[in-house]
């Protein structure tokens, strides 16, 4: 049994690797598979049983535990998938470090007052259907499962479909009765920032998460040749993109407003698009802060569109509020952990479940600050600490 937190990752190191050194892991796929019968085995390995609710959300249980209400257990854990070459730490070292954390609690012989849980969240990332958190959301009735299993990745394939051809029955997807025998959730994760490089510090406590979401943009114009039509006969689409993309980047002052992915129809390099789809992820401090930003946006998508004899249509596939953790648990791990204090603008399935139980988050410092990229990192004793610190958590919370 691979006990350390770098041993662990070093496990599923080859899984969903890409040319780019990073992570394709996308939920459903064959990689999703592969790293659900890792967690198995990884369970077994330590005789934990393991069970799935119907999201395709995997709970690996320490001690005697039937999710009923009233059961209080600890959860701990996080996800396996991955954005488009994603890094290797983005929710497995969540995942392994709570594996790591029950062997030294267990060498330790700590014995705990209350069940242990170790989740693994499908699809956190939303990177194959588009709505981020997708399997927490839906066992908290976040999102509804009518809503989620018609999402189509980018084939055409629906979440119902996809989980189908996995043996799975969407007819399960929803709401999950083990939420109301879980009593408090703390989730370990690359830090995706440099405050703990700039605080100095190997592990750090969240405080909040910024509100963020996800809308689509769908600009449309009219095909044409790119030689035969002179440029001001011309209704491109693109051009009334590039130009909200430019009001983006003016607009973001503090805030945080990217395109990361379009889709170009019919994506020719000799015709003028037809349609251009793009999607934003806006994030900022405050929800007025980014609802004005959304809005300018969109006012300036519309503005060019009128100007470029185009259209545009939104349309809001996922928007989260703010998240601020539960205060007590937050300051009572920072006291036990001596550990600093920091917020941050990702998203987690911990800001969701925040909204059903007591949450917390525990940061592990990322030495380049990059994440959702190959270069994404954590050197090995950040790591060891990090499950250290977990353990020591749920020592506190368990003991
Ligand atoms: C998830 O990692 C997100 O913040 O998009
Ligand atoms: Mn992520
Ligand atoms: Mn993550």
């Amino acid at each position: 049994m691979v006990s350390g937190v770098t041993g662990l990752l070093d496990d599923v190191a080859a899984v969903g690797r890409s040319r780019s050194g990073g992570y394709r892991r996308f939920a459903w796929t064959t990689e999703d598979l592969t790293l659900r019968d890792w967690f198995d085995g990884q369970a077994a390995a330590r005789g934990l049983e393991v069970l799935e609710d119907g999201n395709g959300n995997r709970l690996a249980v320490w001690g005697r535990w039937s999710g009923n209400p009233g059961e209080g257990a600890l959860l701990i854990g996080s996800h396996l998938d991955s954005v488009p070459d994603g890094g290797a730490f983005d929710g497995p070292l969540g995942v392994a470090s709570s594996f790591a954390a029950v062997d030294r609690l267990r060498a330790g012989g700590f014995a705990p007052t209350r069940p242990i849980v170790i989740g693994s969240f499908t699809d956190e990332e939303g990177a194959r259907f588009g709505v981020a958190c997708l399997g927490s959301r839906l066992a908290t009735g976040a999102t509804t499962p009518e809503r989620a299993l018609a999402l189509r990745d980018d084939d055409g394939t629906t979440l119902a479909e996809a989980m189908r051809a996995q043996g799975r029955d969407p007819r399960a997807a929803g709401p999950a009765d083990w939420l109301a025998g879980v009593g408090q959730f703390v989730e370990l994760h690359v830090e995706q920032g440099r405050g703990l490089v700039h605080d100095d510090a190997a592990v750090g406590v969240a405080t909040a998460i910024w509100p963020h979401g996800r809308w689509r943009l769908d600009f449309c114009g009219e095909a044409n040749h790119a030689g035969a039509t002179p440029m001001g006969d011309r209704k491109d689409p693109m051009l009334t993109y590039a130009a909200t993309a430019l009001a983006a980047r003016r607009l973001a002052g503090d805030a945080r407003a990217t395109f990361g992915r379009l889709a170009v129809e019919p994506n020719g390099t000799n015709a003028i698009p037809s349609r251009v789809t793009a999607w934003l992820d806006a994030r900022a401090a405050d929800e007025g802060e980014l609802e004005r930003l959304v809005e300018g946006i969109v006012a300036s998508a519309r503005s060019a569109a009128a100007d470029d004899g185009t259209t545009v249509d939104l349309s809001a596939e996922s928007v989260t509020g703010a998240v601020a953790f539960d205060v007590p648990l937050r300051d009572r791990l920072a006291s036990l952990l001596d550990a600093p204090v920091l917020p941050t603008g990702a998203g987690h399935d911990a800001g969701i479940l925040a909204a059903a139980m007591p949450t917390a988050m525990l940061f592990v410092r990322n030495p380049t600050g990059v994440s959702h990229a190959p270069s994404e990192h954590a050197d090995d004793a950040d790591c060891e600490a990090g499950a250290d610190a977990l353990a020591a958590v749920v020592r506190e919370l368990a003991g």
